[in-house]
């Protein structure tokens, strides 16, 4: 081992570590990598104002059960107070060398109130602080994301609302298949991002409980109050083990787990608005402002925006795969891994909220073109299952037979090149002699979409409905 790095670090003046906030033992300096791999402060450095909440809890608590003078908590408090100011207004320094947002509060307070400021880590540990933090962290993100994820339902109902009878094709396997509204097909991603919403809710449930005096792995002999800090911050209940309670990071993951599904569902409304605004579909066009132009072909308007929350939706996923990769070796108690958690999760976090509002921003902006979906509906027979039905409504053939029969009048209208409804009455009862004239009327597209009345179908009595509860339910 001679690398320079190695010796140099070895050969390190025995000063104090950098961190002096724990660096009693240390007779060296961190090496050069290590001091670029320990800390975490710029990334975490966002749980400024919990960890001061934290703080101001932990310090009421420890002078109402006597662990610290009214006099050392009030000094305490106020020196905290003056640090969220500090920060506030961006007068605050972080100090890459003091390594987290715990240590650089922690060190300015020691500064602004002197050697009090050391009281306040009594019957606490960064492991039960960070946890904490990130917990009333969370909290906060989730109610931005529920909000985000509720003004995507409200624009994507109040776009769908004009549309109950706006016919276009709705596909199987991108094929055509049957007909539907375009508010029926808006509606459908009401109900995914309302199941994303109470996924975040229920999420939610479990990680409001409060781990803050788990202190380092197990527990303290100071005689605290946890339920006091607790109520303080807001948590419904207590963790029930501090061993747990340090090394636990569920509710991370479940959050992860929850923003990928997001994310899925965001990617596929990206990829149905890419698919409509190709010219050759042409159901939408997307506004100018969340598109973009080529730097060689003049014409075109390509769905950037689409495009980048399909690709970002990619990365946010793997930000799950990331968190529960880190977690399934780690033993317990508390593991610096745990450290990496918080790049993986604000990442996912900051994309998210970013896809939602360009997806909201491009929902809301779009043309429809309703003549266009409607004249897609012309290829492709999304009407012949309706023909099949009529034959067994009207004539009472089975419906394998009336399949079959259909499926050869299909065959005339595509050797002629023609709708189903196009095909003469004649003509249709080359395959079924008995025929009522009725037929043309009944697989009318409009007539199509207007049957299927059933819970949940596409009708547009029904969608009307739907609407009406999606706005009870979701807004
Ligand atoms: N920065 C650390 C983290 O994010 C805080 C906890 C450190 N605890 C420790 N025992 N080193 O996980």
């Amino acid at each position: 081992m001679s690398s320079r790095l190695t010796k140099k670090s070895a050969r390190s003046k025995p000063k104090p570590h950098a961190t002096a906030l724990w660096g009693g033992h240390f007779a060296h300096a961190p090496a050069e990598a290590f001091a670029a791999i320990n800390p975490s402060v710029a990334i975490d450095q966002r749980l400024w104002r919990e960890d001061i909440e934290g703080s101001l809890a932990h310090a009421t608590m420890l002078a109402a059960c006597g662990i610290l003078t009214k006099k050392e908590a009030t000094v305490i408090t106020s020196g905290l107070k003056k640090i969220h100011h500090e920060i506030e207004s961006g007068r605050f320094v972080f100090k890459t060398d003091l390594e987290d947002v715990h240590l650089n509060i922690e060190s300015r307070l020691k500064e602004i109130i002197g050697d009090v400021a050391g009281k306040l880590h009594t019957a606490r540990s960064r492991n039960d602080q960070v946890t904490t933090d990130l917990r009333l962290y969370l909290r906060r993100e989730m109610e931005a994301l529920n909000d985000a994820l509720k003004s995507l339902q409200a624009v994507l109902i109040k776009r769908a609302e004009p549309h109950t009878d706006t016919i276009m094709p709705g596909y199987t396997h991108l094929q055509p298949a049957q007909p539907i509204s375009f508010a029926f097909h808006l509606l459908s991603y009401v109900e995914m991002f309302g199941r994303d919403r109470t996924r975040l809710e229920d999420a939610r449930v479990r990680l409001n409980q409060s781990p803050l005096g788990a202190c380092a792995l197990a527990g303290t002999s100071y005689p605290i109050n946890r339920n006091m800090t607790a109520k303080a911050l807001g948590f419904d209940s207590i963790t029930a083990s501090a061993l747990d309670s340090v090394s636990d990071r569920d509710f991370v993951l479940e959050i992860a787990a929850a923003l990928s599904i997001t994310a899925m569902h965001l990617s596929r409304l990206s990829e149905e608005l890419i698919f409509w605004s190709t010219p050759q579909i042409g159901f939408v066009r997307l506004h100018e402002s969340f598109t973009s132009g080529s730097s060689i072909m003049p014409q075109k308007r390509n769905a950037d925006g689409a495009e980048l929350v399909r690709g970002k939706s990619a990365h946010i996923a793997a930000q799950f795969n990331g968190l529960i990769s880190m977690m399934k070796g780690l033993p317990l108690a508390y593991n610096k891994d745990t450290q990496e958690d918080k790049r993986a999760l604000f990442f996912a976090l900051d994309e998210t909220k970013l896809c939602l509002s360009v997806m909201t921003g491009m929902i809301e902006t779009l043309d429809v073109n309703a003549s266009a979906m409607r004249r897609a509906c012309a290829l492709g027979y999304i009407n012949a299952t309706d023909l099949a039905d009529f034959l067994v409504q009207h004539h009472a053939v089975a419906f394998r037979d009336a399949h079959h029969i259909t499926g050869k009048i299909v065959k005339r209208a595509e050797e002629k090149q023609i709708a189903l409804e196009a095909v003469s009455l004649a003509e249709m009862r080359k395959e079924y002699k008995a025929l009522s004239s009725a037929v043309h009327n009944f697989i009318a597209l409009d007539a199509c979409l207007a049957r299927r009345t059933s819970a949940g179908g596409t009708a547009p009595v029904q969608v009307k409905r739907a609407m009406k509860e999606a706005r009870k339910q979701w807004l």
